[in-house]
């Protein structure tokens, strides 16, 4: 199963990988459009594995999604959370963070407020942060499910740029197989992987409290929230 953000990038994308059973189609600018994806995935059953991999990085200042939040942060951060909450719980989550995560602000003091939205000055490192965050989080509340978070590498994909230098094979390996094996490293939960080895995430993000205080955030933006007793 397959996601992109519209018709057209979906005829695309089913032209690469012809077995995909289907492509559903949601912009996740648009929390609504995220929600309804939601829906359209469950409509599937439960799957095996989740990868959240839909991010965005160079946006012009001030671009906001469609309900008027911050762009990255609804992208990056708002859109795994509500597709983690509102899609039926799979057995394995993989959340796609970056390196740049060790620079974003564990004190979560640059996320908007829902009264005052625009102001915000989040950042890319700190959507980065968000999906290490969550990943931890996941781990944390839902035992019955495998949660980890990925640092792809700076790769040579649209968003890495041609003179990236790692490879890209390697930056997408590590994900397939936290989705796929049997191998005892890849059935794990609770860690942050670079090119299949645990790594050293913001020690922050293991933290509940944090974890909590993202949680509540999310919530109060999007009004979606997430149900431990999954
Ligand atoms: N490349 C790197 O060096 C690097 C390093 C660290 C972390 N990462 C992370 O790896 C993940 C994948 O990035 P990538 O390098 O493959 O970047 P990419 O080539 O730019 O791909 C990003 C994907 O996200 C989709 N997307 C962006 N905004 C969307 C929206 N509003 N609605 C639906 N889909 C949307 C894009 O769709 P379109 O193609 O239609 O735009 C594209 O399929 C991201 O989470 C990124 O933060 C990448």
């Amino acid at each position: 199963m397959l996601h992109a953000r519209n018709a057209e990038r979906g005829k695309q994308a089913r032209d690469r990988v012809p077995g995909a059973e289907e492509v559903l189609v949601a912009d996740l600018s648009s929390m609504e459009e995220t929600k309804a994806l939601a829906s359209k995935a469950n409509a599937f059953g439960t799957f095996d594995a989740v990868i959240h991999n839909a991010g965005v990085y160079q946006v012009p200042r001030n671009a906001v999604g469609a309900e008027g939040l911050p762009l990255l942060f609804v992208v990056n951060s708002l859109a795994p959370y509500m597709l983690t909450c509102l899609m039926q719980k799979p057995e394995r989550l993989i959340y796609l963070s970056s390196g740049m995560h060790l620079q974003g602000d564990p004190g979560l003091d640059r996320l908007p407020a829902p009264a005052h939205n625009r102001d915000s000055r989040v950042t890319y490192s700190d959507t980065k942060l968000h999906d290490v965050i969550l990943a931890m989080a996941v781990a944390r509340k839902w035992k019955g499910a495998l949660a980890n978070a990925v640092n792809p590498g700076w790769v040579p994909t649209k968003m890495g740029g041609a003179g990236a230098p790692d490879n890209l094979e390697k930056g997408f390996e590590t994900q397939v197989w936290l989705a796929v094996s049997d191998d005892a490293e890849a059935r794990v939960s609770g860690y942050y992987f670079h090119h299949k080895r645990q790594a050293r995430c913001l020690p922050a993000a293991h933290d509940p409290a944090v974890q909590d205080k993202f949680l509540a955030l999310c919530e109060q933006v999007t009004g979606v929230h997430f149900d431990e007793s999954q």
